[in-house]
């Protein structure tokens, strides 16, 4: 199968999942469904899903319909993150998958509320699902509220927040360094990783926990620094979003370390996830998309 193909029917079953079950919710009010499901519907890559059903399928054999329950409340969580991060509050963004963000279209209040709807919901999702057995689902809720809760992306998001204009300031070299990396690892990697690790469970193969992680940690790294990048030179209506960095005096890699060695930095990363998924063992068909998964997370699809 063609990676193209495998994240069509990826974002196709995860898509169908959130809207089936966010219009069922009987008692949830018109508006606030209306909110959840404007930002769902607006578009987005559905990167963690894929990478969870990828990992999945590379580790097991079994087929993404299993875990589709986990692999949409990924997605309602990453949702969320975003529609927090555009609020004036935080990125002040107009634009998000190529439409006007939520709380242009719904307002500040509803905007907050749509993303605490996703984020809780998407725990009701796990918790509900006649798909995944009790066991794991205590193990899927215990990675994906770690990773994306104040352990995770949360103080990514609050540390890239507390930092605009430091680069301004008179921080040293090696502080701001370890600051950018922390808020990298933190506001990005960490969803990365839960996706793959949450994979990783599920596929009942906790002995490449360890391995998965590191392979995840490395890709979801390389994919918000080229992130950064994108901000900078990237086509608004190829990603959807005009960039803001500049305007927020953001920490970024390339306010930081410039594009060229952004990119180095990059590559660096892309080539030792490759070596780590070499070591597993699992499918290889998956393991083939895997590592184009890993290179169009760069930008450098082949
Ligand atoms: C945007 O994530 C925020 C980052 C962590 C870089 P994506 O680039 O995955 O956004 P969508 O889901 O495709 O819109
Ligand atoms: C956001 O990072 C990461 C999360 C939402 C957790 P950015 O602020 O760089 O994401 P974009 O560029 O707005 O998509
Ligand atoms: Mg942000
Ligand atoms: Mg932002
Ligand atoms: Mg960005």
């Amino acid at each position: 199968m063609r990676l193209e193909e495998y994240i069509q029917d990826s974002q196709t079953l995860v898509n169908k999942r959130i809207n089936e079950y966010i219009n069922k919710k009987e008692s949830a009010c018109k508006l606030i469904k209306d909110a959840m499901l404007y930002s769902i519907n607006c578009g987005g890559k559905r990167i963690r899903p894929t990478l969870m059903f990828l990992t999945y399928e590379f580790l097991s054999t079994g087929k993404k319909t299993d875990i589709v329950d986990a692999a949409a409340a990924i997605e309602m969580v990453h949702t969320y993150s975003l529609i927090h991060d555009d609020l004036p509050a935080m990125d002040n963004d107009d634009l998000r998958r190529g439409k006007p963000t939520n709380h242009k279209v719904f307002g500040d209040g509803v905007a907050v509320l749509a993303g605490d709807g996703l984020l809780t919901d998407a725990f009701h999702i796990i918790s509900s699902s006649k798909k995944i057995n009790e066991e794991k689902k205590g193990m899927v809720i215990e990675i994906l509220s770690r990773r994306a809760g104040s352990s995770g992306m949360v103080s990514g998001q609050t540390i890239d927040l507390v930092s605009e204009g430091t680069l301004l300031k008179k921080n040293s070299k090696k502080e701001l360094a370890e600051q950018l990396d922390y808020i990298h690892q933190h506001k990005t990697a960490d969803m990365i990783m839960a996706a793959c690790e949450i994979g990783c469970i599920l596929a009942d193969k906790e002995k490449d926990l360890r391995s998965i992680s590191d392979f995840a940690q490395k890709i979801g790294f390389a994919f918000q620094i080229a992130d950064d990048i994108l901000d900078v030179i990237g086509d608004k209506k190829k990603i959807g979003k005009n960039g803001s960095d500049k305007k927020n005096n953001k920490l970024t890699y390339v306010s930081f370390y410039g594009i060229e060695k952004s990119k180095e930095l990059e590559e660096k990363l892309l080539s030792e996830s490759l070596k780590i998924l070499d070591m597993l063992d699992g499918r290889d068909e998956h393991k083939k998309l895997m590592k184009e998964m890993a290179y169009l997370l760069i930008g450098r699809d082949r």
